[in-house]
């Protein structure tokens, strides 16, 4: 089933907080409805942004500062708004990406200190309109998300982060909770210390209505428009 518009949700928070686990709980629920659903993450998504993320993780980017790296995850963002999202919601699908512009703001704006007016260029330029029409942020205390982060890459040794490491991660939380504020609208905040099933349940009920409303909107097969 493909809805009137497409559903546009992307998933924001720190690192080890849930996305992925829960994006892939949400695509298969909403697929399990009879819903058509694209899953996608940043930086990257399309051919083009898969490229760019190479050069971003291995830290190529990093030795020209964070200004040459706000750029390159904007040219991967307009590659994969323009290339992926956008056709995808055009469609009526529902597409469910992990991360997006929020990490931006949080990562380069607040903890790499760019200045806002920059940051809000790049933004423009690179989503060119397409703003999520949901967006779940995931709050979890830094310690909390670390630990499973490094859990998940098979780190056993005991849980000693830097003061300074914890203190970012402290930072980019406050952020991601300062945008859901500035933006109650389309953000939704979710309390990531829950076990994946509660927060796989509640992240449903926070789609629910727009959903409906999509689902409402739908052409129907005897309309009289050719
Ligand atoms: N609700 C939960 N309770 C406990 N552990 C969880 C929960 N959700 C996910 N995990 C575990 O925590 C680790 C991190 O989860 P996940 O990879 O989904 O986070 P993430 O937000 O995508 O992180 P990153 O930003 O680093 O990609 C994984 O090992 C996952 O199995
Ligand atoms: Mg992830």
């Amino acid at each position: 089933m493909s809805l009137a518009k497409g559903l546009f949700v992307t998933f924001e928070g720190g690192e080890g907080a849930g996305k992925s686990t829960q994006l892939r709980l949400l695509a298969d629920s909403l697929r399990s409805l009879g819903h058509e659903v694209l899953t996608t993450r940043e930086p990257g998504g399309s051919v083009g942004a898969e490229a760019v993320r190479h050069v971003l993780l291995s830290g190529a980017a990093e030795a020209f500062g964070v200004r040459m790296e706000a750029i390159l995850f904007a040219a991967a963002r307009s590659d994969h708004v323009e290339e992926v999202i956008r056709p995808a919601l055009s469609r009526g699908t529902i597409v469910l990406c992990d991360r997006f512009m929020d990490s931006s703001r949080v990562y380069q704006g607040i903890t790499g200190n760019l200045e806002p007016a920059f940051v809000e260029t790049l933004e423009r330029v690179a989503i060119n309109g397409v703003v999520p029409d949901r967006t779940v942020i995931f709050d979890l205390p830094a310690t909390i998300g670390l630990d499973r982060a490094q859990r998940r890459a098979g780190d056993d040794s005991p849980d000693r982060f830097e003061k300074e490491e914890l203190e970012t991660h402290e930072k980019r939380r406050e952020a991601f909770l300062d945008i859901a504020k500035a933006d109650p609208n389309r953000c939704r905040i979710v309390d990531a210390t829950q076990s994946a099933e509660a927060i796989a349940a509640e992240i449903l009920g926070l789609l629910e209505n727009l959903l409906a409303n999509a689902e409402m909107s739908e052409p129907t097969s005897t309309g009289s428009a050719p």
